[in-house]
């Protein structure tokens, strides 16, 4: 076993956290977990995972379920393509792998939503095969000890960090080892401001005797968001309010109120309903702004509440829902504030 292997587990061995998706052997929970932490921490996952589970306890009941409810399961977790690409996975896996994911991870990487990361992860994690999982903690965990100082990433550089961390799997033990990578990265070995006193690593660590591994990995600076203003039109007619089940990739299968692009007043907003929509309806009040951060835009709302006549049809597209079915269908985060609104 690598030198740096067997510290790393030592380490692991006292300060594993203990969490609900280890120390089960059971490669459907193991590809629900590392679809719900992909880019999320794992104080957020614990409730959706336990939830998640209770509902879709198997594979094959969750190859069975409405898309809404997986959708639902899913709500305020973000990311939501993991949980549409988790259920085609599952789909494809009844049909094309008679129910069971496959160990090889060349297999893996051919269902819905398992790239090379989670490929690495299952394999490791629920079949013990010895193959690394890299994410961005251990491009970063890597980078550092091998004081890495080339931009991070490039396809060479990249290419170079996997066959790095592919040596350092031990055959045994591969799952404990990936997760300890995982570990040290999220809880030592952080962004910015790594805690090198407490690395068990620290003296294998390159980068912390001839460098510094705050300044690594490098990486291009990333582009700053898009912000969009938007006006956010929650309109009501009786106990019913409209609704729409976004088509576009962001969001894609969740509920949104209509929203039309720009910062309108109250009167702006009420004519924007009616000429968009067909609604005639009057103000009832302007219900504060919100805003929402995406990976690659930022959504700056302004909640305006209109009251529409009674018995008109939804316009093409849209759906009157009665309000207290709302907590029935997926709304995403981002709607959290107009939600709110409808009860004041
Ligand atoms: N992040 C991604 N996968 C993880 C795991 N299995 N344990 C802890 N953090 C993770």
């Amino acid at each position: 076993m690598h030198p740096v292997s067997s510290a790393l587990l030592s380490w692991y061995d006292r300060n594993a956290r203990v969490l609900p998706w280890r120390g089960i052997h059971d490669s459907y929970r193991t590809w629900v977990s590392e679809a719900m932490l992909q880019q999320t921490r794992v104080e957020t996952v614990l409730p959706y995972y336990s939830r998640f589970l209770s509902r879709f306890p198997t594979l094959s009941s969750l190859a069975e379920a409405d898309e809404s409810d997986v959708l639902k399961h899913w709500e305020g977790l973000g990311y939501y393509s993991r949980a549409r690409n988790l259920l085609a996975g599952a789909r494809q896996v009844m049909r094309d792998f008679n129910g069971s994911l496959p160990q090889d991870p060349e297999k893996l990487r051919k269902i819905s939503g398992i790239g090379p990361y989670m490929a690495g992860a299952i394999a490791s994690i629920a079949f013990d095969i010895p193959v690394p999982a890299v994410d961005g903690n251990v491009i970063r965990v890597i980078s550092r000890l091998y004081n890495i100082v080339e931009d991070a990433s490039r396809p060479a550089v990249r290419r170079k960090i996997e066959s790095i961390a592919a040596e350092l799997v031990p055959p045994e033990r591969p799952g404990d080892h990936n997760q300890a990578l995982m570990d040290l990265g999220s809880g030592i070995c952080v962004p910015g401001t790594p805690d090198c006193s407490r690395c068990p690593l620290s003296s294998f660590c390159r980068s912390l005797s001839s460098g510094n591994p705050a300044d690594l990995p490098v990486l291009p600076k990333s582009r700053p968001q898009k912000v969009i203003p938007w006006t956010v039109l929650i309109i009501r007619s009786g106990g019913r309010v409209l609704l729409r089940r976004r088509t576009e990739k962001l969001l894609q299968g969740l509920w949104c109120f209509p929203m039309v692009e720009g910062c309108l007043t109250p009167e702006e907003a009420a004519e924007a309903a009616y000429k968009a929509l067909g609604l005639p309806a009057r103000i009832l009040c302007s219900c504060g702004k919100a805003r929402h951060v995406f990976t690659h835009q930022v959504w700056d709302m302004n909640l305006i509440s209109l009251l529409s006549e009674t018995d008109l049809p939804a316009p093409k597209g849209y759906c009157w829902i009665p309000v207290p079915d709302i907590r029935k269908i997926a709304l995403p985060s981002a709607m959290n504030a107009a939600v709110r609104a409808l009860d004041e």
